[in-house]
């Protein structure tokens, strides 16, 4: 196992270029199931959950080539396998196969995927909507099993917003018979670009990126070309690097108005914030001003940059509240922030920081990956040395984060734990 050691201290400078979305790339990948042929995908982050992904298409008969940024999946042989347990639990948007399996083969197995580090993450959304939309789902041994003589388009309301349901409902609906509208769908940037791949690939989808989404059932979907969206939450992260630091970064190859919700947050902190086309320059001259922050569904403040921005609370000038609306148990990161001195306290889903002078340095174990990240950014500003082990949760999301954080200036590096 590796870990990641960071010598406190230093301000970053320079100019970072953010990869492409790993939440938007998993999604566009399972999608290419329903076209036979070959589609490619570019812009594509070297990440761990991307190769998970692969390998889940390469099991369900893919032929799938990962080369410089760029995939070629040729779902030609594809059949209705079944997406295995030990794929699956390594990763839960493994179950984005859900859709595109019954959707093109008419059934499908896909092993349920359980809890995480913070709570159940149940999918009843899915298995709904596939229900609606025709399908026969029973649960076997751990797998929902999905079955349809035919998908017939269908109204979904979804109870709660559902950046995994309402992928998995678009992409089923699309070769549905007649018209399907999902109400209460997510908004995410993500999901608008799925809509926009299946598009190309000859869906007829409107509303997209809106709550009302629908979608007109199409005979057969052809096999599509499509670049990658910008990481929001890269760009977030190293945005919360240049501030906790007292830096100046350019955030290079971002998306500014996929960020709002970040750049008023950092704002209200202290920070100074400026576009510059597809650039963000982010600077900060004092130690950041304390802010509350609420998660909520897209545009609101992103759950994935809670615990980044904790870490900058961590040193803020006063208290700062932090209140989790969409995994209420997702405070990991907390009791490794207290080992670093961090003065947080947890009372359900709500976390009170106040903020202090100095964090120190300290070993430390990642939990999962946004706490990770945070991790790293609570050492990059620690007295001494910070250590942060399992690292291996930041390579699921985060394209050699030591590398780009060591080009800006800090003192960081990999090593065997
Ligand atoms: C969520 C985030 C996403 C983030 C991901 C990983 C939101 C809205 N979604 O996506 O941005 O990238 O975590 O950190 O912020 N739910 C159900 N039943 C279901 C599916 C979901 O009750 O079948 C609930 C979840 O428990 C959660 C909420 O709906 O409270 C949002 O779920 P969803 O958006 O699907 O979660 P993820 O796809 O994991």
């Amino acid at each position: 196992m590796q870990k990641i050691v960071i010598v406190g201290g230093n301000r970053l400078t320079g100019r970072v270029k953010i990869a492409g979305a790993k939440n938007a790339t998993l999604p566009v990948m399972a999608a290419t199931i329903l076209a036979p042929g070959i589609s490619v995908i570019t812009n594509v982050p070297r990440l761990r959950d991307v190769i998970t992904m692969k390998l889940m298409l390469e099991t369900l008969g893919a032929k799938v080539a990962f080369e410089q940024g760029v995939l070629t999946l040729d779902t030609t042989d594809c059949g209705p396998h079944e997406a295995p347990y030990d794929l699956v639990r390594t990763m839960r948007a493994s179950v984005y196969v859900l859709g595109p399996l019954l959707a093109r083969f008419r059934r499908a197995r896909v092993s349920l995927p359980g809890g995480c580090a913070w709570g159940p993450r149940p999918v009843d959304l899915h298995i709904k909507a596939m229900e609606a939309l025709g399908a026969r789902v029973s649960i076997d041994h751990g797998y929902i099993v999905a079955e349809a003589d035919e998908l017939k388009g269908a109204n979904l309301h979804f109870d709660v917003s559902s950046v995994g349901a309402t992928g998995n409902a678009m992409m089923a609906a699309c070769l549905a018979k007649g018209k399907t509208v999902i109400s209460n769908a997510a908004c995410e940037p993500e999901i608008d670009a799925l809509a926009r791949f299946l598009n190309k690939m000859g869906a007829r989808i409107s509303g997209m990126g809106t709550q009302v989404v629908e979608i007109e059932g199409v005979e057969s979907l052809r096999p599509a070309e499509s670049a990658v969206i910008p990481d929001r939450i890269e760009a977030g992260t190293f945005m919360a690097a240049a501030a906790i630091t007292k830096g100046t970064v350019r955030i290079a190859n971002c998306n500014p108005a996929h960020l709002s919700s970040v750049i008023s947050k950092l704002s209200e902190a202290g920070a100074q914030i400026m576009q510059d086309g597809s650039e963000l320059v982010v600077s900060a001259a004092a130690r950041p001003g304390a802010v509350n922050v609420t998660t909520a569904p897209y545009p609101g403040f992103p759950t994935d940059m809670q615990a980044q921005m904790m870490a900058l609370a961590c040193t803020a000038q006063g208290t700062s509240l932090f209140v989790e609306n969409i995994y209420s148990d997702r405070f990991t990161h907390v009791p490794e922030l207290r080992r670093m001195n961090a003065d947080i306290t947890v009372e359900g889903n709500v976390a009170t920081v106040n903020g202090l002078d100095r964090l120190s340095g300290a070993q430390v174990m990642a939990t999962d990956l946004r706490a990770s990240a945070a991790l790293i950014l609570a050492g990059l500003v620690a007295e001494g040395m910070t250590e942060v082990s399992r690292i291996y949760h930041i390579d699921r999301g985060y394209e050699a984060i030591e590398k780009k954080l060591s080009q800006l200036g800090a003192e960081i590096w990999r090593e065997e734990d």
